[in-house]
């Protein structure tokens, strides 16, 4: 079965052409331009997506020798994410869907993180453990099956990579700030300066970083009011990274051996740390848990992980559910009651 994915939750553009498990074309396309602002503009990002959308899908079908006629099914993202940027790409897809007569899929983009792991390793059992972290979002699932899985931790404040990003701004680092700390932190020694580990021994699985930005903002202040120095700034970003890290890695791994889990699974922008990845591996494979890191086109936003969970869908409920073109997007799906925590 062939699906075509399309992604616009937030600044990425993406499109997909899946053949079964199997990604036959998966483009993306980066809002760079948002750096310059900060963050992101929401209205810049829709405008973007529009532009792009439509070339990329010619891409995306061509890369994959696939004629649109020969789709069996369209996948689109729906929620959450950004309400200009989510209508972009859903009524592209209701559009493509009308004129080529095709089944349209709605895609929870956090699901589409969950299972991403699957994507890139076929051979992970359930349950498994997947850490959800991004600018966005930062959630640890127990994922029992394709249609079974519950929040088991959830931050309480900033997503992790908010408080990478704050805190890189802090350092005078331009957006987005995690990727320059991840580098900065390389030639860095993290036990220089001892920042808190938030919520680290508490009894759940829940995050809180905003106390560590308040943490490094106060520090600052302090000891570099004129600015951090610049041989100071690789110190600073690896132990900044080092108490983000540990609190992800010990909360992932206490909650896998909790619910049991063979298989960790770490996805979203922030699994391209490269501590974070190398640390969860480390510490999980003592416990005989295997960490699975996609490669970082299945981690960042990308439109195969969405095709991929519509496919499984698909193929449970049949094609005859996904004829209604009446769906709207949900900006805010992450505290609908399907995903609430247990
Ligand atoms: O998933 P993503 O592309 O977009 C959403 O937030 O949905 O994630 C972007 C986030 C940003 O906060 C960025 O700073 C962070 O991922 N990020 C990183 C790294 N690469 C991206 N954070 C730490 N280390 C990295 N290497
Ligand atoms: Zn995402």
């Amino acid at each position: 079965m062939k699906i075509l994915a399309i992604e616009s939750s937030c600044d990425d553009t993406s499109v997909s052409v899946l053949n079964a498990d199997k990604v036959e074309s998966c483009l993306i396309s980066s809002q760079k331009f948002h750096g310059k602002y900060g963050g992101i503009i929401p209205e810049l990002a829709s405008r973007a997506h529009i532009k792009l959308i439509s070339a990329l899908t010619q891409e995306s079908l061509k890369q994959s020798n696939t004629d649109i006629n020969d789709i069996d099914a369209i996948a689109v993202t729906t929620e959450p994410g950004l309400v200009g940027s989510l209508i972009v790409g859903s009524n592209f897809a209701k559009g493509l869907s009308l004129r080529y007569n095709k089944p349209i899929i709605p895609v929870n983009h956090i699901e589409g993180h969950l299972y991403s792991g699957c994507l890139q390793d076929p051979s992970i059992k359930f349950p498994f453990i997947t850490l959800v972290v991004s600018g966005g979002h930062t959630a640890i699932f127990n994922v029992k099956s394709y249609n079974d899985y519950e929040i088991v931790g959830l931050t309480r404040d900033d997503a992790a990579g908010e408080a990478f990003d704050k805190i890189a701004k802090l350092m005078g680092l331009t957006y987005p700030g995690g990727p320059l700390i991840d580098k900065l932190a390389k030639e860095g020694n993290d036990k220089t300066y001892d920042f808190p580990r938030s919520m680290i021994h508490s009894d759940n699985f829940d995050f809180s970083f905003s106390g560590l930005k308040t943490s490094v903002r106060y520090f600052v202040q302090r000891e570099f009011p004129d600015g951090v120095p610049e041989s100071k700034m690789p110190d600073l970003a690896a132990s900044v990274q080092s108490a983000i890290v540990d609190v992800l890695v010990h909360k992932t791994l206490a909650s896998a051996k909790r619910y049991n889990a063979e298989t960790i699974v770490i996805a979203g922008g922030v699994s391209a740390n490269s501590q974070l990845r190398s640390q969860m591996s480390t510490e999980a494979a003592k416990f005989n848990i295997k960490t699975v890191a996609p490669d970082m086109i299945y981690c960042m936003d990308n439109a195969a992980m969405i095709g991929f969970i519509a496919q499984k869908k698909y193929q449970e409920a049949g094609k005859n559910t996904f004829t209604d073109l009446d769906f709207v997007v949900n900006p805010t799906a992450l505290r609908a009651k399907r995903l609430k925590k247990k």
